[in-house]
């Protein structure tokens, strides 16, 4: 389940020079430590949520509606409420999901990527944080809701960079037909499920783009078949909207809806947020820095931001560049290894929370005398809303390297 980077003005920012300092922490949790870190830091051998993961839980991003995922999310809305079809609007599910809803219910099959632990935080064997809102579909389907968005926070362990995070935010939508809508128009069920998703999509991305060229590109996801993303020419370069396909017959039979057929899409509130307000790093939406939060309004959106005013990146403060040079572990005798890019990734956010910018391979080589491969990381450590110190950054990248030591069994050279 890729999500493809952005790319972002960041030279604009860079060249900025700090005018203001705030020493505001970026996240606000919303229960104290110890409440969040009981409900989601389990004890299990399985969990993998950090405390720090644990606080961005119930944020609710998507719900401000001054929030630019928040004037996104409404202004998709707003555009599924003109149509003909009413869709039952859902956006406070529970993250937590089952390996059942996440997985199961989509016909993920067990060996998908996806479900392992490098790339999925899990808090037992079986209870994990949705890596998609497609973990609500079946449910809402049983429920007998066949016209529905679906909004929420989900979390992927993942790398580490302006354009990732290990949350952010997507939109669902589901719409069933039934057996009289292919047989009057005489159709075959999946081809009608496919025409009938194109009209409405073309006509959200022109919603949120204005007149821009479109194509639609063949995809390839577990749960959809035919599936295709939807891209558009924007400032130069095609970007993707959004992923959909009708529906495997497997999930509406076992929603009891065997008789019917359905299209579904999902898309990224992020992706789009960054392009149509110009927010070069991801990281910004969870800024409480009155620098960001002031300068967005509900409703203020405008189709492909046209006259809209866009974020103006107010400052970069310095980066704090750190290199550590390793030999990876030795492949265990089933061929497992405790390093991987996302592992190592986890255990900078671990130590160093939002203020970690990118993580970063920039050297590779190979000893075979040794029969071992060294590998040197870059770490960019910046702070959104101020300066950092020396030893502050020396105290987290200790610990960084004393982690990278103890849980990723790694040699440092
Ligand atoms: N869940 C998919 C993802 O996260 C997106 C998707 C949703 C694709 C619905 C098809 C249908 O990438």
């Amino acid at each position: 389940m890729p999500r493809q980077g952005v790319v972002m003005l960041l030279a604009v920012a860079r060249a900025l020079r700090p005018v203001a300092r705030s020493v505001r922490t970026p996240v606000r949790p919303r229960s104290t430590v110890a409440e969040a870190e009981s409900r989601f830091i389990t004890g299990h051998p399985d969990c993998n949520v950090t405390p720090y993961i644990a606080n961005l839980v119930g944020r609710d991003l998507h719900k401000k509606s001054a929030h630019p995922l928040g004037i996104i999310k409404d202004r998709i809305e707003a555009y599924f409420a003109g149509l003909e079809t009413s869709y039952d609007v859902f956006d406070g599910e529970d993250p937590v999901v089952t390996t059942t809803q996440c997985f199961d219910d989509l016909n993920i099959p067990p060996e998908h990527p996806g479900r392992s632990k490098s790339d999925t935080y899990y808090l037992t064997d079986t209870e994990l944080l949705r890596t998609h809102t497609s973990a609500h579909q079946s449910q809402h389907l049983r429920q007998g809701h066949e016209a529905f968005l679906c909004t929420g926070d989900v979390y992927r362990r993942d790398e580490i960079d302006a354009s990732h995070f290990p949350a952010f935010h997507q939109m669902e939508g589901v719409r069933v037909f039934e057996k009289e809508e292919w047989e009057s128009k005489g159709v075959e069920a999946v081809d009608l499920a496919r025409d009938e998703l194109r009209t409405p999509l073309e006509g959200l991305a022109r919603h949120l783009f204005g007149d821009v060229e479109m194509r639609w590109v063949d995809a390839y996801f577990p749960f959809t078949e035919p599936s295709m993303e939807l891209e558009i020419f924007f400032k130069g370069e095609w970007l993707e909207v959004l992923g959909c396909g009708v529906m495997e017959m497997q999930i509406l039979e076992e929603a009891g809806l065997g008789d019917k057929r359905a299209w579904a899409f999902g898309l990224g509130l992020e992706r789009l947020a960054m392009v149509l307000f110009d927010v070069p790093d991801i990281r910004l939406f969870w800024s409480d820095d009155k620098r960001f939060t002031k300068q967005f309004e509900a409703g203020m959106f405008k189709a492909g931001g046209v006259d809209m005013r866009k974020f103006k990146p107010y400052s970069k403060y310095p980066p704090c560049l750190k290199d550590v040079s390793f030999w990876l572990p030795k492949d265990a005798e089933d061929g497992s290894n405790l390093f991987s890019e996302n592992n190592l990734c986890e255990v900078v956010r671990d130590a160093a929370g939002s203020l970690v910018e990118e993580v970063k391979l920039i050297d590779e080589f190979e000893n075979k005398k040794k029969g071992l491969t060294s590998n040197c990381f870059r770490i960019v450590y910046r702070s959104m809303e101020r300066s950092l110190t020396d030893d502050e950054i020396n105290t987290i990248q200790e610990k960084v390297r004393e982690d990278m030591v103890a849980k990723l069994g790694v040699e440092l050279r």
